[in-house]
């Protein structure tokens, strides 16, 4: 399965968005993971579909989105209207995850679930099929810059054998704390869809950390 790499623009320097969002495209990443925070579900706060339509205006780069929101069916049709092209939304956040996961598809999104840390696989056991993406939670979500869950390579290994069985192609998406020291175990239990967020962006030649993250989950 083809390595992804998904950089997370959450501590980048928002008054230059625009230029860093081409730099990322020109340099090579996948996508561009957008985190979205309510202030109530994680207790930082951060954008909503206007910045995700305004950085649509400077790029055609796929935008890839995880709602850390209450209640995230409020925001599926404006992220739809700002040009994205996948939503990922927490299982602890939705009273009908399979409602949902159908609503996103419906718009002709690509439909992600994403798990908190101690969220056990199992609640994705009946829905596994109709996924694109599964994302799990490498840290406790809502900032960037956190140290990689040790605990966690034992579940995305685990979620990599669910997704053989059942036939899935969906991707398997690790979010938080990747780095030059974890990305390879991650990669090694399965993970596929890298988001690289602090690592990524403290480095000033974007290109080339790009290309030594690829190389370092391909070898
Ligand atoms: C955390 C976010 C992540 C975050 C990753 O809640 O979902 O996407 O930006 O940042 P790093 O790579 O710094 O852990
Ligand atoms: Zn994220």
């Amino acid at each position: 399965m083809s390595i992804k790499i998904a950089p997370s623009i959450l501590t980048a320097d928002f008054s230059n968005l625009g230029a860093l969002i081409n730099k990322l495209e020109s340099g090579g990443a996948d996508d561009i993971h957008l985190d979205i925070m309510d202030g109530k579900f994680v207790p930082n706060l951060t954008f909503g579909p206007l910045i995700a339509a305004s950085l649509r205006e400077v790029t055609s780069f796929p935008l890839d989105v995880h709602l850390m929101v209450e209640a995230p069916e409020r925001y599926f049709s404006a992220f739809a209207k700002a040009g994205v092209k996948s939503l990922t939304i927490h299982s602890e956040t939705c009273q009908h995850l399979y409602r949902s996961v159908q609503l996103i598809k419906e718009m002709g999104l690509k439909a992600g679930v994403a798990l908190n840390p101690a969220t056990p696989l199992s609640v994705l056991e009946y829905i596994i099929q109709d996924l694109d993406l599964v994302l799990i939670m490498t840290v406790n979500p809502g900032w960037g810059g956190q140290e990689f869950i040790p605990a966690m390579n034992r579940k995305i290994r685990e979620l990599r054998e669910m997704l053989i069985d059942s036939g899935s192609s969906a991707d398997l998406q690790v979010d938080g704390g990747i780095n030059s020291r974890t990305i390879k175990a991650a990669v090694d239990c399965g993970a596929n869809s890298l988001v690289i967020g602090s690592a990524l962006l403290k480095e000033q030649d974007l290109t080339k950390a790009i290309k030594d993250y690829r190389s370092l989950a391909e070898e």
